[in-house]
């Protein structure tokens, strides 16, 4: 492979001189002045430019200067070509980024070993920034692996869970979609725009789907049982979700986005939590309870009331509209539930749906589904 030089000095005389030296052993390009090398440098990309400091107009240090600025001029390796300016201003292009300089006249051993040694060292340079560019990709690709395999593990769990506790089956799908739509509806009516930023709007749909992921730790009689606990069942059953949030905390450790991780934890941890404070597991009251949590609470609570479970019938949207209604202040936070009822027809729609899906996989229609939920 032969390199590229381009050589830019005002004196027609140096150019050819430089150009006898080199051109058997390099392809040479040239420019009289700092704007033609510019002109230049955006047809072809030198391995290094022999750059005159002395030229009217742009010298070579405001050269230099640009060369650094642009993306694909920076890593150039750039030798000085300089008069009688003396070690100062030697010292001076060194400082401003030269990789050397060479005095004029020069002779063609000393130009030839200086090119060599800056074209040698920048390869070196590259091979390096390639080496530890494909490290860093191939560490970043395998922690993302590590990272996605824990979530679809935690998904998988979930999926178990829903499956064990005698629901109808959906609710991990149903109650992430209206965590969905509710932080849709939410960031419309601009509320808490610097809480619910993006981000956390993203992060808060992909962890609602582990909101329940503590039940693995809850015996199957009491996921199952049709009727009222007893007080020790019932504190088994709240157990899940101070569990939930240590399992994400800790299965999801590997994880790179510890900002999603923490999000998850506290939706898990806190969804029970009520908004007057006697909620579990850690009776946080209003704005101590996380807003992740807060809005699962809501998406919870409204799929658990219309849909049927071993225990119950479902109820219609409306019903579970006026109870939820009815709670604002004490189980929810009146602010959010406000916004919810403000936007009803977008739960409503979205139940329509859930119940045509639900109609469409079995045999029964939406009205003996309906008929079954609300008889
Ligand atoms: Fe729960």
């Amino acid at each position: 492979m032969q390199y590229k030089i381009l050589i830019v000095d005002d004196d027609l005389v140096i150019i050819e001189a430089a150009r006898r030296i080199l051109q058997d052993e390099y392809k040479v390009a040239s420019a009289i002045s700092g704007e033609t090398a510019f002109q230049i440098l955006d047809q072809m990309t030198p391995d290094l430019i022999l750059l005159d400091i002395n030229m009217p107009d742009m010298d070579g240090f405001e050269v230099l200067a640009q060369l650094k600025k642009r993306k694909d001029t920076k890593g150039i390796p750039v030798i000085f070509l300089t008069g009688v300016q003396g070690p100062e201003t030697e010292t001076r292009a060194l400082e401003a980024g030269a990789e050397d300089f060479v005095s004029k006249p020069f002779t063609a051993s000393v130009l030839k070993r200086r090119i060599m040694h800056c074209i040698q060292i920048r390869s070196y340079q590259k091979y390096l920034e390639t080496m530890v560019s494909a490290q860093t990709e191939a560490i970043i690709n395998r922690e993302k692996q590590v990272g996605m395999i824990q979530e679809e593990m935690i998904k998988a769990m979930a999926n178990i869970i829903e499956s064990r506790d005698g629901s109808t089956g959906g609710h991990v799908k149903r109650t992430s979609k209206y965590v969905e739509l509710l932080v849709n509806v939410l960031r419309k009516e601009g509320y808490a725009p610097m809480e619910l930023t993006e981000y956390y709007a993203e992060m808060l749909c992909r962890a609602a789907y582990m909101h329940d992921v503590g039940k693995i730790n809850v015996d199957d009689e009491i996921l199952r049982k049709p009727g009222r606990f007893t007080p020790e069942e019932y504190q088994k059953m709240k157990s899940h979700a101070a569990k939930g949030g240590d399992i994400i905390r800790k299965t999801m450790s590997e994880i790179d986005d510890q900002g999603y991780v923490s999000i998850a934890a506290d939706v898990a941890t806190h969804h029970h939590e009520r908004w007057d404070g006697t909620g579990y597991p850690a009776g946080l009251s209003g704005g101590q309870i996380p807003l992740g949590a807060r809005i699962m609470a809501l998406a919870d609570v409204f799929d658990a009331l219309t849909s049927v479970r071993c225990y119950k019938k479902g109820m219609t949207e409306d019903e579970a509209f006026s109870l939820m209604e009815k709670e604002a202040g004490k189980q929810f936070d009146p602010e959010l539930i406000a916004i919810m009822m403000a936007n009803k027809n977008v739960f409503s729609e979205q139940l329509h749906e859930f119940m045509r899906e639900w109609e469409n996989s079995g045999s029964r229609t939406e009205e003996e589904q309906r008929k079954e939920m609300i008889s």
